[in-house]
This record gives structure tokens, C-alpha cells and sequence, in this order.
């Protein structure tokens, strides 16, 4: 098969190559990322691959599928970045990796966290300065604190058992249980009492019509005074406006994002030279107490193995004429999971 990888870096190239040693399929790499100007590149290649930045709207289906690509190879998880409802129309088939390293992600999270309580890039700064001074880096104990997760699958999952390692009393909400969860001790309840009791939250739930906006004006206002909130799913999940008024009151106590509302036009590239025209993330950018990573939660050498292994093998897998359907994502899979 002949594929556009879009959005492909020069950190990926050597594991997609390394998997597709055997495959031999003619992989084309591009350093542009898909957007309608740019669909026409695919033209005449079987499949595409994605990247989270990649445009995968309707407008842009109907090109590739009008260029003849069959197949949508995702190296994600996420899939909110492709318009489904529209490529089951087409007869596109999308194949995801649902499942990569649901660690990398979760220990990101607590990096975050404990880079926020304990001020490490605060620190990191004042010591190689000569300045020993502790003033403004004091922080909590994690232990006994309430944390909240949001989103209990695979990496809710592990980031639930990390926090219980830390001695964290920890609430969950998510619409399906997991029995692992509540072996932990995890005590699932509503979305008001974990707002309402949570000292840190965390967000590891898809971005979908349903979660889009969770964390708004009103649900920030429920939350305790202090609270430290972080989010490594998706950036839509969080209303960035309502947060900003939030944390100019003081009431929300810290902020740790890896992914953002309009990462699409920032994420994944230098701009270091550049004058950034979102006046949004500036603004955010300049507040002591939110730390941004840049969509690097999945970004450890195991994490990148199994997404070129996994997308390989989808490829190979609709070449020959069946995707693993736990990998394949068509509309009715955006329905709410009725039981994992
Ligand atoms: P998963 O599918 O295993 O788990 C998602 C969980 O969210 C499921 O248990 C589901 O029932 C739950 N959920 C669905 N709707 C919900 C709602 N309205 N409220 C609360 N929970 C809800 O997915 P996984 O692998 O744990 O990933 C979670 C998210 O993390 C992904 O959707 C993706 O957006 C994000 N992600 C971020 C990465 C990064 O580099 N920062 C890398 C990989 C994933």
C-alpha cells in the first residue's frame, strides 16, 4: 500500500520504519500537516495517516476520497480531529491505536502535578541563579489530599493507581465503571460531589459533544477554592475562557495542561521566532501557576513503539482485508459505551 503520513516528525520516522521492515509498504512522508490546501498531496495514495493536529473534516474527506484513498491509518487514540459520521459515508474506513501506553500519558499527568505543587521549574531556575531562597515554592502534601478523575478508562485507570499510591483519597466519575478502579478503593460518584471535594482534578475522558465544555464558567465555580486542575486529554474538555476568569479571581489554585482548546495552530512545531496571534494562550501563558506542555503526554519511547506498530499493522490488516475491530472507529462507536 502507498501512504501519506502526514504530520510525520523526524522523532517517529525511524520507529514507523522499524515496523514496517517486514510490510514493506511504501510509506511517503510529509512535514505538512493535512488540511484542505494541503489533501491534494494524498492523491493517488491508498491511505493516509493522521496526526492529532491533522484536519480530518468532512471537506477534507471528500478530497482525499476523491483522490482515491480508502483508508484513514490514525497514529491516536483521540479521534475527535476526524469527522466519522462522514467517512462511514464515504466508505473511509478509520483505524485508531486505541491502546499504546496508557503509562506515558498518566505519569505526564503527575509529572504536572507535582511539578505545579512543588515548583520544580521554579526551582530548577533559582538554584542555577545562586538565589537558595525557598519563598513562594511551599506546597502540599499529596497525602491525604482528595483528587478527582474524570474519565476512568486506560489511563484514568493507571493515573487512579498512582494517586492511591501517593496516599490520595480519590473520587472518579465516569459513565461506566471499572471494577480495577474500584479494587483501588476508588469511590465513584456524581460530577457535583467530585468538583465540589476534589483538591486536584484530572481530566482523562475523549473529547465528545458530552464532554465538550465540562470544565465552564459554572462547574469552575462548584470547585474548591485552591483547586488544582490538570488536563491531558483533550483541550476542548476545558472552556480556556472561563478558566482564564477563573484563575484572574484566584479561585482556581493551579493549572497544568498538556493539550489546549486551539492546539492545532501552535502544537508540534517551533514557532519561536514567530509573534503568537492567539491572545488566548498568551494570556495564558503568562500566569505563574499554569505550567503548559505542549501534547507531550504520550511522548516516551514505548508509547511511540506500539503507535508505529499498531498503525503498521491496521494498514496491513485492510490490505488484506479485515481491521482488528477494536481498532476500527465508525459512528456507532461514538455511542456511549453501554459496558466495557
Ligand atoms: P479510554 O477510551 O480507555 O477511556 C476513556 C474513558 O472516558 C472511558 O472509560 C469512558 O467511559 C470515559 N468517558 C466517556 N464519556 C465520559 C464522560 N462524559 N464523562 C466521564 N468519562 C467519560 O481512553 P484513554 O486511552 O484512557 O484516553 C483518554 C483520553 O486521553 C483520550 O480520549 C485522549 O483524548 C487523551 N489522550 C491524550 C494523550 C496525550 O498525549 N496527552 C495521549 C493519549 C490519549
Amino acid at each position: 500500500m502507498k501512504i501519506a503520513v502526514y504530520s510525520s516528525k523526524r522523532y517517529e520516522r525511524p520507529f514507523l520504519d522499524a515496523s514496517n521492515a517486514e510490510a514493506r509498504h511504501q510509506l511517503v512522508y510529509l512535514d505538512a500537516s493535512l488540511t484542505p490546501t494541503t489533501a491534494d498531496l494524498a492523491r493517488g495514495h491508498d491511505a493516509v495517516s493522521l496526526f492529532v493536529g491533522d484536519d480530518g473534516s468532512a471537506p477534507v474527506l471528500r478530497a482525499l476520497h476523491a483522490g482515491g484513498t480508502r483508508l484513514l491509518a490514525l497514529r491516536s487514540a483521540g479521534f475527535n480531529h476526524v469527522d466519522i459520521a462522514e467517512a462511514d459515508r464515504l466508505g473511509l474506513t478509520v483505524a485508531r491505536v486505541p491502546a499504546y501506553s496508557p503509562h506515558a500519558v498518566a505519569e505526564h499527568a503527575v509529572g504536572l502535578i507535582l511539578t505545579l505543587n512543588r515548583k520544580f521549574h521554579r526551582a530548577f531556575n533559582r538554584v542555577r541563579e545562586q538565589n537558595f531562597a525557598l519563598d513562594g515554592l511551599m506546597g502540599f502534601d499529596l497525602h491525604g489530599k482528595t483528587a478527582g478523575v474524570i474519565g476512568t478508562g486506560k489511563i484514568g485507570e493507571v493515573m487512579c493507581a498512582i494517586l492511591s499510591g501517593f496516599g490520595c483519597r480519590v473520587l472518579a466519575f465516569d459513565p461506566v465503571r471499572n471494577p480495577v478502579c474500584e479494587s483501588l478503593g476508588v469511590r465513584y460518584v456524581e460530577l457535583p460531589e467530585l468538583f465540589a471535594g476534589s483538591d486536584i482534578l484530572s481530566l482523562h475522558c475523549p473529547l465528545t459533544p458530552q464532554t465538550r465544555h465540562l470544565v465552564n464558567a459554572q462547574t469552575l465555580a462548584t470547585m474548591k477554592r485552591g483547586v488544582m486542575l490538570i488536563n491531558t486529554s483533550r483541550g476542548a474538555v476545558i472552556d480556556t475562557q472561563a478558566l482564564i476568569a477563573s484563575l484572574k479571581q484566584g479561585h482556581i489554585g493551579s493549572v497544568g495542561l498538556d493539550v489546549y482548546e486551539e492546539e492545532g495552530d501552535l502544537f508540534f512545531r517551533d514557532l519561536s521566532n514567530e509573534i503568537i496571534q492567539d491572545d488566548v494562550f498568551a494570556r495564558l501563558l503568562t500566569f505563574p501557576n499554569v505550567l503548559i506542555t505542549a501534547h507531550q503526554g504520550f511522548f516516551t519511547r514505548e508509547a511511540c513503539e506500539a503507535i508505529a506498530r499498531t498503525t503498521i499493522r491496521n494498514i496491513s490488516d485492510f490490505a488484506n482485508g479485515g481491521i482488528d475491530p477494536a481498532n476500527r472507529v465508525t459512528a456507532r462507536f461514538i455511542a456511549p459505551p453501554a459496558a466495557r
